[in-house]
């Protein structure tokens, strides 16, 4: 049997950071939303044990690819407590459009897919809850993809608020380059403190993210991307970085900017969505029959 499954995008609406804890990771205050944009995830069941990537990515071995850890984790899981699955292997396809260190949460995306589609075609019966602590030890953005809504994040991303931003149209531009996490994170210069603020004063304030000097100061090609960007619309960094998005109340003047696009700048124009397409298709809503391509 085989299954296809959305790896949606995310985009980071703000983010500030509020301190720093003992082991290095970042406390933050963020709001996430999902994109009907992203990868997809095909699963063939396999009548033995064996967990195949048949994507492999260059520079990343198999076992360091969070799909397949992913997979693994739920595997060991099940053996330890003697859940009876299915079945417990399982072959993993991945068509990615997602750039990697591009703030949208791909590779996180790839794995909670993973979690929720194993889980589901092994009929392992574990709660969304289970899934949301074992996708926190692959990944700090991985809980809010297997929660399948869109979210007011604390902590390091894990403390989940379920809330309704506008679903807006977004020009999601690439710049390019591919920003890791840590090159961020580990910037001197990256603001640490900015003060914990009660959500409803968050969401009506207007929004920002504290890693956009940083990406802006190291990375010429993301400063050029939001100078342009910032002409047509309010226009942010997402996540850590490198994409840059604006936004806009309709699809086609949001196409009509993507159109005006310098050569150089890459970019994809995407709704905003605040319930998951992976959930989507999870309770029947979406169907991937037939589809090769699910936005
Ligand atoms: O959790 P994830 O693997 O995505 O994080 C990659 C790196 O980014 C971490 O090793 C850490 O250095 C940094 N990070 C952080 N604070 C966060 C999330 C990530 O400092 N909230």
């Amino acid at each position: 049997m085989t299954r296809l499954w959305p790896c949606p995008a995310k985009l980071n609406l703000f983010l500030y950071i509020t301190g720093q804890r003992a082991d290095g990771y970042h406390l933050l205050q963020t709001l996430f939303q999902f994109l009907d944009y992203g990868d997809t995830l095909s699963v063939t069941l396999r009548d033995d044990r064996q967990i195949r990537l048949l994507t492999p990515v260059e520079g990343v071995a198999d076992d360091d690819n969070l799909i397949v850890r992913a997979a693994l984790m739920l595997q060991r899981y099940c053996d330890k407590r003697q859940i009876r699955t299915l079945t417990r292997g399982a072959d993993l396809a991945i068509e990615k459009i997602l750039p990697m260190g591009g703030g949208l949460g791909g590779g996180s995306s790839n794995a909670a897919s993973v979690l929720i589609a194993l889980n589901e075609m092994w009929q392992s019966g574990l709660s969304d809850d289970i899934l949301c602590e074992m996708g926190l030890s692959l990944g700090a953005d991985v809980p809010v993809f297997v929660g399948g809504h869109a979210a007011f994040a604390q902590g390091i991303g894990e403390i989940l608020q379920p809330v309704e931003p506008a679903e807006k149209w977004y020009l999601v531009a690439h710049p390019g380059v591919s920003i890791p996490t840590p090159v961020i994170f580990s910037d001197p210069d990256l603001i640490r403190n900015t003060e914990k603020r009660p959500i409803d004063v968050l969401l009506s304030t207007s929004y920002a993210n504290d890693c956009e000097p940083i990406a802006r100061k190291r990375f010429r090609e993301v400063e050029q991307a939001l100078s342009w960007l910032l002409e047509y619309a309010p226009s942010r960094l997402t996540g850590t970085g490198a994409c840059v998005f604006a936004e806009f109340d309709t699809e086609s003047v949001a196409r009509q900017v993507l159109n005006k696009a310098p050569e150089w700048l890459r970019g994809f124009v995407a709704r905003g969505v605040n319930v998951s397409p992976l959930h989507r298709v999870r309770s029947g809503q979406l169907s991937m029959s037939g589809k090769a391509c699910w936005f």
